[in-house]
């Protein structure tokens, strides 16, 4: 299965990907890395001929970027397209284009904040329990059927940053699984349901 990977920064979550598919944990292939910042350190883990990025602040608006972006990833002829820190919000009609094949990962326990600081969310609002969430795209910004979470709990003394280096490594491992089951032929959505062979989660 070919998988192409969005990202907008350091790109922790699609090295955990290659890592992955480096030791054999992982049967699937990144035929390509998408970027709305040039700048992302993330485009750095692939070769040059895998990477492409254009800035989205350059463009007028989000449907022209996000046109550009549904064509490079189409190009590319993924299976799955997977959202892995990629921090810009996507456009109806990319999402639609993909719809069912794109996952994102989220750093909260879904549905609890959607959108950006969700760390420093969770502590402010006292939750004893934090956690990251991959979840199927649809149009409503982290709103899609959640496939699978991971927890950990906040400790005294946490702060946005300590939570986050926490939860870090528990994402890589929870995207492995997800993405490792969706390119096994094992995930599906419909309706806003995630099924898991054939059952739903
Ligand atoms: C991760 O916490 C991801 O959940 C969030 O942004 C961070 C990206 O990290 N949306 P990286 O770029 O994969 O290292």
């Amino acid at each position: 299965p070919r998988l192409a990977v969005l990202v907008s920064g350091r790109g922790s979550n699609l090295q955990a990907l290659l890592d992955a598919m480096a030791s054999g944990a992982l049967a699937a292939e990144v035929v390509g890395v998408f970027s709305d910042r040039p700048d992302a350190a993330a485009l750095q883990r692939v070769g040059a001929p895998m990477r492409w990025s254009e800035d989205a602040r350059a463009f007028p608006d989000r449907a022209e970027f996000d046109a550009r972006l549904a064509d490079a990833v189409q190009a590319c002829h993924p299976d799955w397209v997977i959202c892995a820190g990629y921090m810009r919000i996507l456009g109806e009609a990319f999402i639609e284009r993909f719809r069912g094949r794109l996952l994102n990962i989220h750093p909260s326990l879904l549905p609890k904040y959607r959108g950006l600081k969700t760390h420093a969310r969770a502590l402010a609002a006292g939750d004893s329990d934090h956690g990251a969430s991959v979840h199927f795209v649809v149009p409503e910004l982290d709103a899609g059927a959640v496939v699978a979470q991971v927890h950990i709990p906040v400790l005294a003394g946490d702060t946005p940053d300590t939570l986050a280096a926490r939860l870090i490594p528990r994402e890589h491992a929870l995207l492995v699984a997800v993405v490792a089951l969706a390119t096994a032929g094992r995930l599906a959505e419909r309706d806003d349901v995630v099924y898991c062979d054939g059952q739903p989660v």
